[in-house]
């Protein structure tokens, strides 16, 4: 039987709930296939502050480096606000994450089903036939990283850089993917104004010589963003550096209907992997089982397809998931005449369906 190692970091806010839900889903799927799941689990976040001192305590990362992928919920809060922003949750934990383990290859689906329009807030005409447009994201440089960094009295730093290795190996990732789906790449920059994207689109028309058949095209930032909501069916993969990444995949969501949808993988070259809901910790809705799950169960299908190849096992579960959404909806994607479900309740339908 083979055996894989998860790391788990549920996090704060609702990272614990719906990484439970999450979980509850795994253990389904591992009785109905020749695989099982061997569970560590870790603090990470605020937790870990309270507990270790440390949002990211080396006995955390002990346990990840053990791990063949990493589940994680979500990180920060109301309570650790007030610390300074570089001992808070966000920064101490999940950045040097990314860090540590070299995953800049960040993947994030957006996936709207033709039977699931209803869910978005977008005009359904813009929508027709469904949407499925891939954001793949750069997560370890740019601007979150280039140091210096500092705040004074008076002023503040942030550096935004980008090597060409860097640039390099995200955009094979983008036209590799690109290959495997719509064949069009959107590179996303902001090239009339900045020298680090002028060179960003230089490097990534360099690597588009090795992918005559992919079609490439550079739109700037803002356009992007506009054309997202205008026309977002005109997008296949979108190849983002690791700021406009952000932004425009919590946009994204937003087509899907809810940020509670969309899951990320966040990958090394290997096959290692941190698997994680793009949404936060929801602290308003925290503890009161009404979060959605579904955005933590997704990114377990997707740490089945990237990490362990299991594709079969992962898309069992986008099924289940399906076949869940018509029957009812929690609370941030809820419809007339469906069932409001809790996190618990869609979980359990969603098992039902497995
Ligand atoms: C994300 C999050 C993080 C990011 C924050 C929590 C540091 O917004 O994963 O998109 O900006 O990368
Ligand atoms: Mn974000």
């Amino acid at each position: 039987m083979k055996n894989y190692k998860i790391a788990v970091l549920s996090g704060d806010g609702i990272g614990p709930e719906v990484m439970k839900q999450c979980l509850r889903v795994l253990e389904e799927v591992q009785k109905k296939n020749d695989f099982q799941f061997e569970f560590q689990f870790a603090d990470v976040g605020g937790i870990a502050i309270d507990n270790h001192g440390h949002a990211l305590p080396e006995s955390t990362i002990k346990v990840c480096e053990n791990a063949q992928a990493i589940l994680f919920g979500s990180v920060g809060g109301p309570k650790w606000e007030n610390l300074p922003s570089e001992q808070q949750p966000e920064r101490a934990a999940l950045l040097p994450l990314r860090k540590h383990f070299d995953l800049f290859a960040n993947f994030r689906p957006a996936i709207v089903y033709e039977n699931m329009l209803d869910m978005s807030p977008i005009k359904n005409e813009i929508l027709a036939g469904g949407l499925d447009i891939l954001i793949i994201r750069e997560l370890t440089s740019g601007i979150y990283f280039g140091s210096p960094k500092k705040i004074d009295e008076d002023e503040a730093l942030d550096t935004l850089i980008y090597r060409k290795s860097e640039i390099k190996r995200i955009a094979k990732v983008a036209f590799e993917s690109a290959k495997k789906r719509g064949k069009k790449v959107t590179s996303i920059d902001k090239a009339n104004v900045l020298s680090s994207m002028v060179f960003w689109r230089k490097v990534v028309e360099e690597v588009a010589q090795d992918y005559p058949e992919i079609e490439l095209n550079h739109m700037y930032v803002d356009n992007a963003a506009m054309q997202m909501i205008r026309n977002p069916k005109q997008f296949d993969v979108l190849l983002c550096g690791n700021m406009f990444g952000d932004i425009l995949s919590d946009e994204a969501s937003m087509l899907t209907g809810s940020l509670g949808m969309l899951p990320s993988a966040s990958l090394s070259a290997g096959n290692f992997g941190l698997y994680e809901p793009i949404g936060g910790t929801a602290p308003d809705i925290a503890g009161k089982d009404i979060a959605n799950p579904i955005a933590q169960i997704l990114s377990a299908a997707m740490m089945l397809t990237y990490s362990f190849n299991e594709i079969d096992a992962a898309k069992s579960i986008q099924n289940a998931i399906m076949q869940a959404l018509k029957v009812g909806r929690t609370a941030d994607i809820q419809v007339e005449n469906l069932t409001v479900f809790g996190t618990t309740t869609i979980t359990d339908e969603i098992i039902k369906n497995l």
